[in-house]
């Protein structure tokens, strides 16, 4: 029985041992309820009483080793698991990693976006027109005499004798007056055209912001307090603004609306070339004739008008000092903002 035993020890050892995985099997082989060993211990019924502690001794050493080793190959075999999924999935986190490149918002949208959302807050809505229109909205209806210098063929972009490329986005306004009703508080962004060659404050192609309100009661204290607000929440609460006389057919009173220099405050800096102002836009009380060319009784009702150049503004917002580097989708220049 002892040689059995030992027999029994030697056997388990070395099935542990050369075991990849079935250790559970082994355990049950030898020393589960029918297992060898356990075997062994119920035929000790049969021995004498000497023999008795000494073999059952020798048994239960025998299932100390068998476990003993379970437990080794176990942890050894969770040590080499472990080490073959490190080499397996390995895992290197200073790899480059596959990202795709994100685009952003190019700095004119973002201006124009900056804008529309000051006046959405302020209560307005957004209007479209097309960028082709018609020579009547573009300038007949907007007041502007067959002899005004825009008209003139050098100046402007036209399709056909009646249609052209819209100089400014001005023709919203008729556009707007005759499909609602007042109050109208509407604005524009868009695009606009003249036959200009490029240099660093020219381009063909350029955007303007424009804004209508038309109301019972309209005075140029609104128009002042709207774009005084405007030009606080787009530049800065210090920012001041001032009124100078212009003139624009469409208006009358017109005005064109400066704002101090967001940089130096008004001392007058490079940006703003030592005036302490910034041009922002032009503006002014809706002539009776445009309200007429739009339907509405200028006797009932008064409105103003303003436009602003975005160009400007992106370019003083953003450090840009010439025209064309918004426009040549250069990713080095545009990646910056
Ligand atoms: N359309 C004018 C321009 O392109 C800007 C402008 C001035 C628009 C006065 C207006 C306004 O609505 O009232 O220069």
């Amino acid at each position: 029985m002892k040689e059995q035993l030992e027999q029994i020890k030697l056997k388990a050892i070395a099935e542990i041992h050369d075991s990849q995985s079935s250790l559970e099997e082994i355990r049950i082989k030898y020393l589960g309820k029918k297992g060898q060993l356990t075997a062994i211990l119920r035929g000790m019924g049969s021995l004498s009483a000497e023999e008795r502690p000494v073999i059952g001794a020798i048994a239960n050493a025998v299932r100390e080793k068998i476990e003993e080793a379970l437990a080794e190959r176990m942890a050894e075999l969770k040590k080499l698991n472990l080490e073959r999924t490190l080499r397996e999935e390995k895992l290197d986190v200073t790899y480059d990693g596959a990202c795709s490149r994100c685009g952003h918002i190019h700095p004119i949208t973002r201006t124009m976006q900056r804008m529309t959302e000051i006046f959405i807050n302020m209560g307005f809505t957004v209007a479209e027109g097309p960028e082709v229109e018609t020579v009547e909205n573009n300038f007949d209806a907007l007041n502007a005499p067959a002899d005004h210098p825009s008209r003139d063929l050098q100046d402007t972009f036209y399709i056909t004798e009646n249609t052209l490329l819209r100089t400014q986005t001005s023709p919203v306004q008729i556009r707007a007056m005759r499909e609602m009703k007042p109050p109208i508080r509407i604005i524009s962004p868009g695009r606009v055209y003249r036959s200009d060659v490029a240099d660093a404050s020219h381009s063909p192609m350029f955007h303007q912001l424009e804004g209508l309100v038309i109301d019972k009661g309209i005075t140029m204290g609104d128009l002042k307090g709207i774009l005084s607000l405007f030009a606080k929440t787009m530049f800065g609460p210090e920012t001041k603004t001032r009124f100078r006389p212009h003139n624009f057919p469409f208006t009358e009173p017109s005005a064109e609306v400066d704002v101090s220099c967001f940089v130096c405050g008004g001392k007058g800096c490079r940006l703003c070339k030592g005036e302490g102002w910034m041009e922002l836009l032009g503006s002014g009380m809706v002539h009776p004739n445009v309200l007429r060319a739009g339907g509405i009784d200028p006797e009932v009702y008064t409105g103003f008008a303003f436009g602003m150049g975005i160009e400007r503004a992106a370019m003083v917002m953003s450090g840009i000092d010439d025209l064309r580097l918004l426009y040549e989708n250069d990713a080095r220049l545009l990646r910056q903002f």
